[in-house]
């Protein structure tokens, strides 16, 4: 793997069965605050429409949701969108789709605000992703990738985020899919060291 591969965990099978279920749970408990900081950071009201991408059990679609936004929550893994399902109580603002960062199955320019929270490191096709992305954001619409910070030459489950050189490398592919306004921040909501990566459509 070179150091700057952004999606360096492309080759994972994906969750489902028991497993998957039982990582969705472990998610839905640890996903709070990283729910929040997104919100905040793209300051999300209700007059957003927003598209989790990689939505897993749901933690930031439902917080989108109580401030008041309308939320598309897209998984490709069916396993992770029952489990939103069934922690999200009944809500006319929240829908849930099957897809993935290359094919969202949205309208064009349909939705204001695009986020995807620890996926992209997953992503098959970047490339493809982004541009997926850029498609259905209408113009001025918000971009925002977050991954935890992990160490270069860390293995195993400690390797599923980004480095530093990872975040920037996704900045730059950012500004190659014609993204603006792209930043690499880092936040560390709770003890937790997180690369954010925030970009708008022009
Ligand atoms: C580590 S989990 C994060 C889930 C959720 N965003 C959260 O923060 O709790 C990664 C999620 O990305 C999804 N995923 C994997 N490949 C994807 C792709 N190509 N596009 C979108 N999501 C993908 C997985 O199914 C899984 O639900």
């Amino acid at each position: 793997m070179t150091a700057d591969v952004v999606n360096h965990h492309a080759d994972h099978p994906g969750f489902a069965g028991v497993t998957g279920l039982l990582v969705g749970l472990i998610m839905s408990l640890a996903g709070g605050a990283v729910a929040r900081l997104a919100a905040d950071l793209v300051s999300v009201a209700d007059a957003d429409r927003v598209v989790d991408v990689g939505c897993g059990p749901g933690t930031a679609v439902r917080e989108a949701a109580r401030r008041g936004a309308r939320v598309i929550g897209v998984d490709p893994a069916p396993v992770m969108l029952r489990l939103a399902r069934t922690l999200t109580p009944n809500r006319p603002a929240i829908t849930w789709a099957e897809g993935a960062a290359e094919d969202l199955r949205q309208p064009d320019a349909s939705v204001t605000v695009v986020w995807s929270l620890a996926t992209v490191h997953h992503w098959r096709d970047v490339t493809a992703g982004l541009a997926e992305i850029k498609r259905v954001l209408a113009p001025g619409g918000r971009f925002l990738a977050i991954e935890r910070r992990v160490c270069s030459g860390a293995t195993g489950l400690a390797s599923h985020g980004w480095t530093a050189q990872q975040a920037e490398s996704f900045a730059a592919q950012c500004l190659a899919a014609g993204f603006t306004d792209v930043r690499v921040e880092n936040h560390t909501p709770g003890r937790r060291a997180l690369a954010v990566v925030r970009a708008v459509r022009p």
